[in-house]
């Protein structure tokens, strides 16, 4: 596992070309988030270009069949951001990526029982407003450099509910488990002391990260690269998945150092059988 201290611009570089299968990371959201180090407040063009500048390098990185999962949030008073990222990369005379998939992070949701019971799961994040509902979701883009990536649909799957399909389908081949689909619930896990076991503003669960690991499909020979890796969680999915290798760069030291910590407190967990963390 190699976890660098710096600016992925100027990281990226020194990485070499087609040595990565799997990206999964979350850039700054230009949201004006509180990072430790990190200005989150530039004028949309000037983040877009930046935006446009390390995915590129990103690019060159990334093997032909390598799939680049780009986790990004909005803000109920800024809801554009997602959208102008994902045609800034994906449009235009001489696009980077083809969208080959949207994902939906469903980190809360209620839904009705045929019984007619409201059931809600997940945690929800209450903003005081009258003219905005509550922002329970983030998208997770699925870039690639033709469209052309094979996915491991049913490694990502779901069992089927009514088992009689998995003979009646012969698109199942037998197999109890179906296409999960693009939306996908994964909640916080409940934490005690955000300081303690969480302290970074903006951070994606593990499970996020092990389900695109899980999707690409290549395995544990799979070589992951996550340029804004915060406090390690997409390391700590590379770890749970028994990864080939892991690549993380951050901006800041102290995150990087949480990151180190976290990655090896989860693997002290799993040693011990403790629950892990999440
Ligand atoms: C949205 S957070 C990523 C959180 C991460 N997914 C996690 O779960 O811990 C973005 C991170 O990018 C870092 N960052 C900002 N600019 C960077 C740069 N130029 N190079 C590397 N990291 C950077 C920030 O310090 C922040 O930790």
């Amino acid at each position: 596992m190699t976890l660098l201290h710096g600016d992925c611009l100027a990281t990226l570089p020194t990485l070499d070309a087609s040595s990565f299968d799997l990206i999964v990371t979350s850039p700054p959201y230009n949201l004006g988030i509180a990072y430790k180090s990190f200005k989150d407040t530039a004028p949309r063009e000037v983040f877009l270009n930046w935006c446009k500048a390390w995915a590129t390098e990103v690019k060159r990185v990334m093997a032909d069949d390598a799939s680049f999962f780009l986790n990004v949030g909005a803000a109920p008073a800024n809801p554009l951001m997602p959208h102008q990222l994902i045609l800034a990369l994906t449009d235009g005379n001489d696009p980077l990526f083809v969208l080959q998939n949207t994902f939906h992070w469903i980190k809360s949701v209620t839904i009705e029982t045929r019984a007619g019971e409201q059931v809600s799961a997940g945690h929800f994040k209450p903003i005081n407003s009258k003219r905005y509902v509550n922002d329970c979701h983030e998208y997770v883009f699925h870039l690639t450099k033709a469209g052309t990536v094979e996915l491991d649909r049913r490694a990502a799957g779901v069992p089927y509910v009514h088992k009689s399909n998995i003979a009646r389908w012969g698109h199942t081949g037998g197999a109890d488990l179906r296409c999960r689909g693009n939306n996908w619930f994964i909640p916080y896990e409940t934490i005690n002391s955000r300081d303690k076991e969480r302290p970074h503003p903006a951070t994606f669960p593990v499970a996020l990260a092990e389900q695109c690991i899980r999707l690409h499909g290549k395995g544990t020979a799979t070589r992951l690269l996550d340029p804004f890796l915060g406090i390690g969680t997409s390391a700590i999915a590379a770890r749970r998945q028994q990864l080939a290798s892991f690549t993380g760069i951050e901006l800041d030291s102290h995150y990087l150092e949480t990151a180190r910590e976290r990655v090896a407190a989860d693997a002290d967990r799993a040693a011990g059988e403790l629950p892990l963390l999440p």
